[in-house]
């Protein structure tokens, strides 16, 4: 495994790779790599194509009071990980080779609309920070291939968006949310958990096991009368609720009754830490 520690380093390899016209999938990524992010490389590496992984914890997409400076970084254990399962090069650039003037002075990448709701609310900016730092590892690693968790589903919906309007030529794919045994979505974040919190936590995918359940066995049920009382739910477990809303595959847009495609999205505090997941609804 290759390990390309800036933009020049990466063109390097991969230059001879398009000169014998390999195919090169991609899997962006912050590091401290857990089972999820292992799962996307996996399924680039069954594609056949050339796999790069990228290890970049962006700035761009942090707010001034987020956890930046904590997120955990642990690039021993990554590219190890990453050379286990047979990854073929793994991008590690630094701040200066992506934001040469600093994050702030850098042009940004909004698409509208997906943005503005879920995540985009409560996090605001963030959508660019993460559209700009996408965009810039695509044009470096110009990949056939991108693939994307659906664990953060409101982002890739955004980035196949990004990439349509842009008409960048990368087909994107997605991967299943990886859970551990008792449900909760593996997360770099998980770590934050209290031993109590994490006992707590599974009960935010049971809640959308369960609102997902009653909402598919009655679809012209007006669904608040199924979140609201999941809410509370959650509240008395101890949750501070961000949202619990069904929104359109399509566009995001927020539904009171399952007449489309969608999916129910949760974020919600435990103590100090910021949980979200999600499950899709079929429409019939
Ligand atoms: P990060 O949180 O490191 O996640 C990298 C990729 O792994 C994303 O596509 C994310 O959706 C996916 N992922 C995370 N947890 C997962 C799980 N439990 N199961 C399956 N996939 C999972 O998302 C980011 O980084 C950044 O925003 C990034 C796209 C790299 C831009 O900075």
């Amino acid at each position: 495994m290759i390990v390309a520690r800036d933009p020049t380093a990466l063109r390097h390899y991969l230059d001879p790779l398009r000169a014998h016209a390999e195919r090169v999938a991609f899997v962006p990524t912050m590091g401290n790599l857990h089972a999820g992010h292992l799962a996307l490389v996996t399924q680039a590496l069954e594609t056949g194509a050339k796999v790069v992984v990228s290890i970049f914890v962006n700035p761009m997409q942090f707010a001034v009071d987020e956890d930046l400076d904590t997120y955990p970084r642990t690039l021993d254990a990554d590219l190890s990980a990453l050379d286990k399962i047979g990854a073929d090069v793994v991008f590690t650039p630094r701040e200066a080779d992506i934001y040469p003037y600093g994050s702030k002075a850098h042009t940004a990448i909004h698409v509208p609309g997906l943005g503005d709701g879920l995540c985009g609310k409560n996090r605001p900016g963030h959508f660019d920070g993460v559209c700009t730092v996408v965009y810039k590892l695509l044009e470096l690693v110009r990949p056939d291939i991108a693939i994307f968790g659906e664990k953060d589903l409101q982002q890739l919906l955004i980035i196949k968006k990004m990439v349509r309007d842009l008409g960048l030529q990368i087909d994107i794919q997605s991967g299943a949310t990886q859970r551990a045994e008792d449900g909760l979505a593996l997360s770099s974040r998980n770590q934050y958990l209290s031993e109590e919190e994490r006992a707590t936590a599974p009960l935010l995918w049971q809640t959308l096991r369960d609102c997902a359940s009653q909402l598919q066995a009655d679809r012209s049920a007006d669904v608040a009368s199924v979140l609201t009382p999941a809410r509370t739910a959650l509240e008395q477990a101890g949750f501070e609720v961000d949202y619990l809303e069904p929104r359109a595959l399509a566009d995001l847009r927020l539904l009171d009754r399952i007449t489309e495609d969608c999916a129910l999205f949760v974020a919600a505090r435990l103590g100090k830490t910021r949980l979200i997941d999600n499950i899709q609804i079929a429409a019939t």
